[in-house]
């Protein structure tokens, strides 16, 4: 189908069709969106990046010109061109979709990106080197698994902040989800890896387009952003 034509139906069909791929199948999917994926991402109301960006700006501490920032699950680099605009100049993407990873390197804006399936390959980057880790849009039941949030501290230098949001679909999975993570982040800050700098609930994240419409009764999905502190010692 040619993009021009695409309607809101179609990508909730899409978007319908990827709810239970394996992580592979996900990275074909993503590879085989790539093209069309900032459109329809318009299309949806898809607001995480621009939220998430909008919450670093009133909450990161620092100032962001020296910053290394790690990007994980970079997708096309919308995430970078937002914080770009806040001044933040020095950029490392990791992606699982090399058809993402294409776009995001047009960007211009990354000094490196790094393919790798995460939860399945370890988050490849060094131990303690980046003042800033993010990521958005990919925590979530069958993307990025609970268990990679260690990896994203440990990527993090010491004293370093680590921003992640996450959706609140309405699914028994994203429940489980929600749970495990919660648990593991205070699990995390029990045994001093890191420190809750602050969390927001944020509003008309993306239109519900994971529910068909006999099912959905709210038009959007919530959705939660944390920042956290990386222990120094
Ligand atoms: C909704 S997009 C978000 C992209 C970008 N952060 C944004 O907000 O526009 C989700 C991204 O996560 C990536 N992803 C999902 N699961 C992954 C995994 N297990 N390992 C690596 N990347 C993954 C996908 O390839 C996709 O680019």
């Amino acid at each position: 189908m040619s993009d021009h034509c695409r309607t809101l139906e179609d990508v909730r069909t899409l978007l319908q069709s990827c709810k239970d791929l394996d992580p592979q199948e996900r990275m074909k999917f993503y590879d085989s969106w790539a093209q069309t994926y900032e459109k329809d991402s318009e299309m949806i109301h898809y607001r995480a990046p621009n939220l998430v960006v909008d919450y670093l700006d009133a909450n990161y501490p620092g100032s962001p010109g020296g910053v290394q920032v790690l990007d994980v699950a970079c997708g096309s680099g919308l995430v970078a061109k937002l914080m770009s605009k806040l001044g933040f100049r020095h950029f490392v993407g990791v992606d699982g979709s090399k058809g993402m990873l294409e776009l995001a390197a047009k960007t211009g804006l990354y000094q490196d990106l790094r393919l790798a399936l995460l939860g399945t390959q370890p988050l490849p980057a060094d131990s303690g080197v980046f003042g800033l880790v993010v990521i958005i849009g990919a925590l979530r039941a069958g993307f990025v698994p609970v268990s990679v949030l260690r990896e994203l501290c440990q990527a993090a230098k010491p004293g370093g902040y680590i921003c992640m949001s996450r959706v609140e679909p309405k699914s028994e999975s994203a429940a489980n989800y929600r749970l495990s993570m919660e648990r593991e982040l205070q699990l995390m800050e029990e045994e001093g890896l890191w420190t809750q700098i602050s969390t927001g609930d944020m509003d008309r994240y993306m239109m519900n387009v994971y529910n068909t419409y006999e099912e959905t009764t709210e038009q959007y999905l919530r959705g939660t952003v944390y920042l956290y502190k990386r222990s120094v010692n």
